[in-house]
C-alpha cells in the first residue's frame, strides 16, 4: 500500500506490506536506526517517537497508520529547536542519564513530550510519566534529574 507521511521534515513515499509496523519502517527502510526495539510486547518504550508532536510508540503502530501524518525521530529532535542538540538531549548529556544507551532515545522523546505537557514538574511526575519507559541499565536516579534539568531548560527557551 502507498504511504506519505514527514519525516524528519521530508516528505517520504513508499509502497508498504499492510502490516508493516512503524519502527520496523523507520529502521529498516529508512534507516533511522535510532528509534530502537527492544521488546515485543510494547512495554519498553525504547521505540518512542513523536507523531503530530506526540509521543508514540512506533511498535504499536502501522506504517499506514501514520499516513499524512509528521513524524519525528531522536534523528530529527534537534531540527525541532535548530540546534545541534535538543536541550533534552543537552540535559540527558550533562547528567548522565544514560549508561548503555538503549534506551536513550525513547526515554528523550517520551520526555520532550512530558516537559512540553507539564511545564513545571516534580520528581513524582517525572517517575510516573517513565512508567512507560525501561531501563536496564540504570537506577533511573540520573535519567530522572536529566528529564528535570531539561523540563527547566526547555521551559527558559520558551520564555515560560
Ligand atoms: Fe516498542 Fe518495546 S519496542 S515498546
Ligand atoms: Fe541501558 Fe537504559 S541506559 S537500558
Amino acid at each position: 500500500m502507498n504511504v506519505e507521511m514527514t519525516v524528519n521534515g521530508k516528505k517520504v513515499k513508499a509502497d508498504t506490506p499492510p502490516s508493516l509496523l512503524l519502527s520496523d519502517f523507520l529502521r529498516e527502510n529508512l534507516n533511522l536506526t535510532g528509534t530502537h526495539v527492544g521488546c515485543d510486547t510494547s512495554q519498553c518504550g525504547a521505540c518512542v517517537v513523536h507523531i503530530d508532536g506526540v509521543s508514540m510508540k512506533s511498535c504499536t503502530l502501522l506504517a499506514i497508520g501514520v499516513d499524512g501524518k509528521s513524524v519525528t525521530t531522536i534523528e530529527g529532535l534537534a531540527k525541532t529547536v535548530d540546534a545541534d542538540l535538543h536541550p533534552m538531549q543537552l540535559a540527558f548529556h550533562h547528567n548522565h542519564g544514560l549508561q548503555c544507551g538503549f534506551c536513550t532515545p525513547g526515554m528523550i522523546m517520551s520526555a520532550v513530550d512530558f516537559a512540553k505537557q507539564t511545564p513545571n514538574p516534580t520528581e513524582d511526575d517525572v517517575r510516573h510519566w517513565l512508567e512507560g519507559n525501561i531501563c536496564r541499565c540504570t537506577g533511573y536516579q540520573n535519567i530522572v534529574a536529566a528529564v528535570l534539568a531539561g523540563a527547566a531548560a526547555m521551559q527558559t527557551q520558551a520564555g515560560g
